[in-house]
């Protein structure tokens, strides 16, 4: 063992004994911490500092435009503070190896990577698992990648991406949990939790890195890395709360975003990353970029030259550069010409050694890549079940007349479109280290269901799209999509539908086709498989469309002819054995929108939680005056919070404990439901409250509660809420977070918009 190694072995061991409640960003501080990094700090020179702030990609996957060059030399060189898109063991520890071995210090490296919805075993896409209205299992989904991706040398996840989205012609709407701030915060909690455990230094915990600081999901015209100018207001009452959650719960590192705010960009946005982060919040973990994005200051116009961007970005709070490797080039000249203090170096430096203490690197640097049960552990039965679970729970019905489905096992089945025997596609986009061979398809999870009772014939049916330019994109992009003659894959699928009881149509996107840098102007599916769904309805069979696809889609023309729809997202590893449970009833749908899906798009952005305004349309086609469209409705195809079940479910009118909540004091909300249907099923019954009359415009509706109950036949059960005063506080005219006496409005319902309501008053003694 070299010397420099042995040195960071015994100042490691002194801090060990103290080495418990690493978490995060120090919700409790580790009291060995300090003098151990006060110690390797003075030893460090400003080289070897600021080469701790330099994250370079390189290995399985490449997530932006460009991958980092001559990484082994400069982590030999002491120039690299983390690494990734680079896991297994076998690639981590060749690095690790490295930068322990070779560089002066031996200071471990940190691994990251883009561990979203699952490592190995893949679960549904973030909007998908939202839709489970189940922050506990999303936990749970967020620790099994957790412990899946660490054992494969990962210690560090770019997840949970929190930001709020309220226009689906943003690709990347599938990455978050929707529309809903508290929502939106629940679940980034939950995922915090998931991935850091109890404490990081724990043999099976990454470290949460939240993303994307802040406001990436307000992208002006749903364009990705496009500007975003916002009033203060609805940044802290809609956009900002997520990431404040995920802060608050311990994340131990923030990512920022591509876009600008209101004129500054994030990457040099000190108001944001300084006085809102970390003064305000009291964020003590470290702020990496996005992808390249410093050297993005200058094509924005901030900043003529990269040194000019690194001091912008260190000014402003910056302490890692992803990529752009503009601090570790510039950073230097700029403390030795007196720009810049060397101690926001050292600061930046600090964390960024705090966040690797906390890992357990300095313990044991090869801790990660150990790696002997990875085998047995990744995808194991049990994670596959959990896979499995989740997707259905995350698939959501949003059609079904005649009791189309379940679909009859003795049936003839025609499973058409060009989803059906998609591995990749099921995956969605960020999937880890999800791989095709390991995923389930919708034919083989409808055969292996189906066994001998149903007849199932298949076919393509159409391409995923006949628009060339967008295939040429998609591929360009890596999107493996082979193109066929459509008349031919027409021909086929009717001539496979004409021998079905009933078709089944696998329609909706490619998995490239949401996610990053994939918006999209017009949201509907795809003119080629709407050919296809055309063709499939003139055919007079019962038409069910199972829809893959990672945002809302405009679906007036499916709703008015399909018999049945159900949104099944990317679901992930176990796609097709999910589809199939719901499909022939062995589970019964409860998932539920976190996002509203327009009817068509110039709706949007349309979201259930807008403010009064003073001219609201009420229905009145001859009121001129009101707000609304001459060519379509105002309200959405599918509200936030809908979703159908196999069977039905009665909602009394909302008890409240009181019509008078005297603060301090606190308010119950019950509400009977009944299954009135012919099968178990789960409802989630939902709560949402309206401030009347405030100082400033407020919510017609705003989510405060939610509670998922599973009835049998004719069951009957009584939900209770409990709100607060706490639950109603708001940012007055001063932007102060208050809650003003008054009347306000409950409503409970199944979604937001078939609700029923009763009122109280809010009273202060
Ligand atoms: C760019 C994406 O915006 C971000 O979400 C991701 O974590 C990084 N690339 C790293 O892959």
């Amino acid at each position: 063992m070299k010397i420099r190694l042995f040195v960071v072995f015994i100042l490691a061991f002194i801090a060990m004994g103290s080495c418990e409640n690493g978490n995060g960003s120090g919700k409790s501080i580790d009291s060995g911490m300090d003098p151990f990094i006060d110690e390797l700090l003075d030893r460090m020179t400003l080289e070897e500092k600021i080469g701790q702030l330099n994250l370079v990609s390189v290995g399985f996957d490449v997530t932006g435009p460009r991958v980092s060059q001559q990484v082994e030399e400069k982590i030999a060189n002491g120039q690299v503070g983390g690494v990734f898109n680079s896991y297994t063991t076998v690639a981590v520890r060749k690095l690790q190896e490295l930068a322990v071995n070779e560089s002066r210090l031996g200071i471990p490296l940190i691994f990251g990577f883009d561990v979203v919805h699952g490592h190995r075993t893949v679960f549904p896409v973030p909007l998908g698992l939202a839709a489970t209205w189940d922050p506990e299992a999303i936990e749970e989904t967020a620790r099994i990648a957790a412990l899946e991706a660490s054992l494969e040398g990962l210690n560090w996840t770019f997840s949970p991406m929190v930001d709020i989205a309220r226009d689906p012609r943003w690709g990347r709407i599938c990455e978050g949990s929707g529309e809903d701030a508290w929502y939106g915060s629940l679940v980034a909690r939950a995922m915090v939790r998931g991935y850091q455990g109890e404490d990081l230094s724990g043999p099976h915990t990454v470290m949460a890195c939240v993303k994307h600081f802040a406001l990436y999901g307000a992208a002006e015209a749903g364009r990705d890395y496009n500007n975003v100018d916002m009033s203060l207001r609805r940044m802290r009452e809609v956009y900002l709360p997520p990431y404040r959650a995920a802060v608050e719960e311990g994340a131990g590192s923030v990512m920022t975003s591509f876009n600008d705010i209101s004129g500054i960009p994030a990457s040099a946005n000190r108001w944001l990353l300084t006085d809102l982060l970390r003064k305000e919040w009291g964020f003590t973990g470290f702020v990496v970029t996005d992808y390249t994005t410093l050297e993005e200051l200058i094509p924005f116009g901030v900043a003529a030259d990269k040194k000019e961007a690194a001091r912008l970005a260190l000014e402003a709070g910056v302490d890692m550069d992803m990529v752009s490797e503009v601090l570790v080039s510039h950073t230097g000249e700029l403390v030795e010409e007196g720009i810049l203090k060397e101690e926001r170096v050292d600061a930046a430096c600090r964390r960024i050694l705090e966040a690797k203490y906390r890992l357990g690197l300095f313990d044991d640097p090869f801790r990660y890549v150990k790696g002997k049960e990875s085998g047995e552990i990744e995808l194991s039965p049990g994670h596959r079940e959990y896979a499995r679970q989740m997707a259905r729970k995350s698939m959501i019905l949003l059609k079904n007349d005649h009791h189309t489905l379940p679909l009859d096992e003795q049936s003839s089945i025609a499973l058409i479109g060009p989803l059906v025997y998609s591995r990749r596609d099921v995956q969605g986009n960020w999937r880890g280290g999800g791989r095709n061979r390991d995923a389930v398809t919708v034919e083989e999870g409808v055969r292996s269901m189906a066994g001998e009772k149903a007849r199932i014939l298949t076919a393509q049916g159409a391409n995923i799209t006949d628009d060339t330019l967008m295939l040429f994109k998609l591929n360009a992009h890596g999107g493996e999509i082979d193109y066929h003659d459509p008349a031919t894959l027409l021909r086929e699928a009717l001539g496979v539908a004409s021998r079905a009881d009933v078709i089944v149509a696998v329609v909706g996107e490619s998995q490239g086709m949401s996610g990053e840098s994939a918006s999209r102007s017009g949201i509907g599916i795809p003119g080629s498989q709407k050919t296809l769904l055309k063709a499939l309805k003139k055919t007079g069979k019962p038409l069910v469309i199972v829809l893959m696809n990672g945002r809302p889609l405009t679906l007036e023309w499916e709703q008015a002819h399909a018999d049945a729809i159900l949104e099944t997202w990317f679901a992930g590893t176990e796609a097709g054995n999910a589809i199939a449970d719901v499909l022939f009833g062995a589970y019964n749908p409860s998932g539920k929108l976190t996002v509203t899906f327009p009817r068509n798009v110039g709706q949007i952005p349309l979201y259930y939680n807008h403010h009064n305004i003073g001219r609201p349309y009420a229905g009145d086609i001859l009121d001129k005056f009101k707000s609304q469209y001459l060519d379509a409705p105002n309200d959405p195809l599918y509200p936030f919070g809908y979703g159908l079940s196999y069977t039905t479910f009665s909602m009394g009118d909302p008890v409240l404990g009181t019509t008078r909540l005297v603060e301090g004091d606190t308010l119950s909300v019950s509400v009977e439901v009944q299954n009135t249907g012919p099968v178990p099923g789960e409802e989630v019954v939902q709560l949402y409250v309206q401030d009347l009359v405030a100082s400033v415009t407020r919510p017609v509706k705003e989510l405060k509660g939610f509670k998922r109950i599973l009835l049998d036949p004719g069951e009957s059960e009584t939900v209770t809420f409990t709100l607060r005063a706490d639950d109603l506080r708001f940012y007055n005219r001063d932007m102060d977070f208050v809650t003003e006496p008054g009347d306000f409005k409950i409503f409970t319902g199944p979604d937001s918009r078939n609700v029923k309501e009763a009122i109280f008053t809010l009273v202060r003694e």
